[in-house]
C-alpha cells in the first residue's frame, strides 16, 4: 500500500506512485506498436495532431493505435495485435464489427447508385420499424446525431416560437453550439462547457440548464417562459452514466407539458437501454426523439421521431417552396446506403434478443469489477444502463455536476493504458465499456482478470 502520509487517488495510490506505474504503461506501450509509431510520425506532417479527427488523440497510449481491421468484438492493430473491444465505436458500432448483412447490403446499394435526392426503397420500411420501436409515429433522417439534434432544436423554436432551449448540466448532444452550456459552479450562470471553442454567441443568450435529478431547478429554468423544448438523455451517459431517480423521468414530462415547452429524448447512447432505447424501455412520452450512431451499423446515419401533433405543425412548413434553404438539410441525407444500413441493422442485429444476450454481459462485467472492489475494499462503485456499464472511483453521482467533479483522469487515464496494454479497449471517456452481441462471458472474464491485475498493480 502507498505511504499513508500522502493523499491516496481513489483511495488507492499516491501520486507518485501513480506517475511511476504510468510511466511503466507509457514504456510497454511504446514498446508493442513499433508500427503505429510510425504510421502516427508519417501522419503528423499531413493530419493536424496526427489524427483525421481531434479526439481520436484522446484514446490512451502516447501516439495513437492505427487499426488495420475490426470484427465482432475484436479489431487488430498495424502491428497485428488483437484488442477486444469495449469501446465499440463509443456507441457507433454497438452491432459489432464487419457484420456481414450490413456489409453486403450497403455493397448492393453502392453498386445501384448512392444518391438521386429521392427516397430509395428502403425509406418507408427504416421509418415503419423507428416506430414500431420507439412508439412515434413519424420520422425524418439526418447524418449524424448532432445534425438530428440541431434540426430538432430549429423546429421547437419555429413550432413554439420560443427563442431558447433548456438541456442538462454536463450534458453532451454532439458538437451542437447550444447545447455546449453548464452551470457555473459558484455562481449559478450559463457559461460555456470548459473546452468548447468558436460559438457563434455566448450558450447563456440560447441555452438554460437545469441540473439531472434536480425538479426544483427544471421548474426554475421553464417558469421563464423562454424555452422552446428540453432536450435530454433520459439518463446521462457522456458524464459517466447518471441514472434517474425513481419518478424523475414521469416529474419532468409533467413539467415541461405544464409550461407547453417540447421534450426531446436522445436517446444516441441510452439505446443500449433497448431495442426501444429508454423511451420503449421505461415508457417515455418525448415529443421529439433523437437517434444516431450504432443504427447504421457504423455508417454515419441518424433519425428523429416526432408525435402526430408536431407533425401536424411542421407540415405546412414541409411544403414551402424554400425548404431548402430552412437550415434543415444535408445533401446526402438519406442516401440509398444509409438507409440500406439502417435496414439490414434494424433486421439483424440490436433486436430483443440480442439485448437478451447484451445485457447480462453488462451485468456480469458489474459484477466481475466489483467482486475485485470488494476483495479489496475500495470505496468504488459499479453502474449499469442496459448493456452498458462503467466503474467509478467515487460514489455514484447523482447529477452532472457532481460527476464532473468526480475527477480521477490521472487513475483513469492509467486503467486505460493498463487494460490497453493487455488487449482490452475501454470507451476513452469514464471507465466505460459496452457489450454487442457478438461478445461472450469470456470477453468478461478477461476484462475482469485485467481489472484485478490493476488494481493489484497499484496496491502491490
Ligand atoms: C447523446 C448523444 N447525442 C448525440 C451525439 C452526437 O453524435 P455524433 O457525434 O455521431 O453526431 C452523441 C455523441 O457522443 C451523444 O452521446
Amino acid at each position: 500500500m502507498a505511504d499513508s502520509s500522502e493523499e491516496l487517488i481513489g483511495s488507492v495510490v499516491s501520486a507518485a506512485k501513480l506517475a511511476e506505474k504510468q510511466a511503466e504503461e507509457e514504456a510497454l506501450f511504446i514498446s508493442q506498436h513499433p508500427a503505429s509509431l510510425r504510421l502516427s510520425q508519417e501522419s503528423t506532417q499531413n493530419l493536424l495532431n496526427g489524427v483525421p479527427m481531434p479526439w481520436m488523440a484522446r484514446l490512451p497510449g502516447s501516439f495513437p493505435l492505427f487499426v488495420d481491421k475490426a470484427k465482432g468484438a475484436r479489431f487488430t492493430d498495424a502491428d497485428g495485435i488483437e484488442y477486444l473491444d469495449l469501446c465499440l465505436g463509443d456507441t457507433g458500432a454497438m452491432t459489432g464489427h464487419g457484420i456481414t448483412e450490413i456489409a453486403d447490403a450497403i455493397y448492393s446499394r453502392a453498386q445501384q447508385g448512392i444518391t438521386t435526392m429521392c427516397p430509395s426503397t428502403d425509406a418507408g420500411w427504416v421509418a415503419t420499424e423507428l416506430s414500431r420501436r420507439f412508439g412515434l409515429p413519424l420520422w425524418q433522417m439526418a447524418m449524424t446525431a448532432t445534425d438530428a439534434n440541431r434540426f430538432v432544436l430549429r423546429y421547437c423554436r419555429y413550432i413554439t416560437g420560443k427563442p431558447k432551449i433548456a438541456v442538462m448540466d454536463w450534458c453532451y448532444h454532439g458538437t451542437v453550439d447550444e447545447t455546449l452550456a453548464v452551470l457555473d459552479e459558484s455562481t449559478g450562470e450559463v457559461v460555456p462547457r470548459p473546452g468548447a471553442i468558436g460559438p457563434q454567441v455566448h450558450v447563456s443568450h440560447t441555452t438554460r440548464v437545469a441540473q439531472f435529478n434536480d425538479l426544483a431547478s427544471l421548474e426554475a429554468v421553464l417558469a421563464h417562459g423562454d424555452v422552446a423544448c428540453l432536450l435530454m438523455e433520459p439518463a446521462l451517459t457522456n458524464i459517466g452514466i447518471v441514472l434517474p431517480e425513481e419518478g424523475y423521468l414521469t416529474a419532468v414530462r409533467a413539467l415541461t407539458r405544464a409550461h407547453n415547452v417540447l421534450l426531446v429524448i436522445d436517446e444516441t447512447h441510452t439505446i443500449c437501454a433497448g431495442p426501444g432505447g429508454a423511451t420503449a424501455a421505461w415508457g417515455l412520452e418525448p415529443d421529439f426523439l433523437v437517434i444516431g450512431k450504432p443504427i447504421g451499423g457504423g455508417m454515419p446515419v441518424a433519425a428523429y421521431g416526432m408525435t402526430a401533433e408536431v407533425g401536424e405543425k411542421l407540415r405546412s412548413h414541409l411544403h414551402a417552396d424554400d425548404v431548402d434553404v430552412s437550415g434543415v438539410g444535408g445533401t446526402l441525407t438519406g442516401n440509398t446506403m444509409a438507409l440500406a444500413a439502417v435496414r439490414a441493422t434494424l433486421t439483424h442485429t440490436l433486436r430483443a434478443e440480442d439485448y437478451s444476450h447484451m445485457i447480462p454481459l453488462a451485468t456480469a462485467f458489474a459484477a466481475g469489477v466489483k467482486a475485485t472492489i470488494d476483495e479489496f475494499s475500495l470505496p468504488w462503485t459499479v453502474q449499469q444502463l442496459g448493456c452498458r456499464a462503467e466503474y467509478w472511483f467515487c460514489p455514484p453521482p447523482k447529477n452532472g455536476a457532481q460527476a464532473a467533479a468526480a475527477n480521477f483522469h490521472s487513475l483513469e487515464t492509467y486503467f486505460h493504458l493498463y487494460c490497453l496494454n493487455r488487449g482490452v479497449l475501454l470507451t476513452p471517456f469514464h471507465n466505460m465499456a459496452l457489450f454487442s452481441p457478438h461478445h461472450k462471458l469470456e470477453d468478461v472474464d478477461k476484462h475482469s482478470a485485467v481489472f484485478r491485475e490493476a488494481v493489484m498493480s497499484l496496491l502491490g
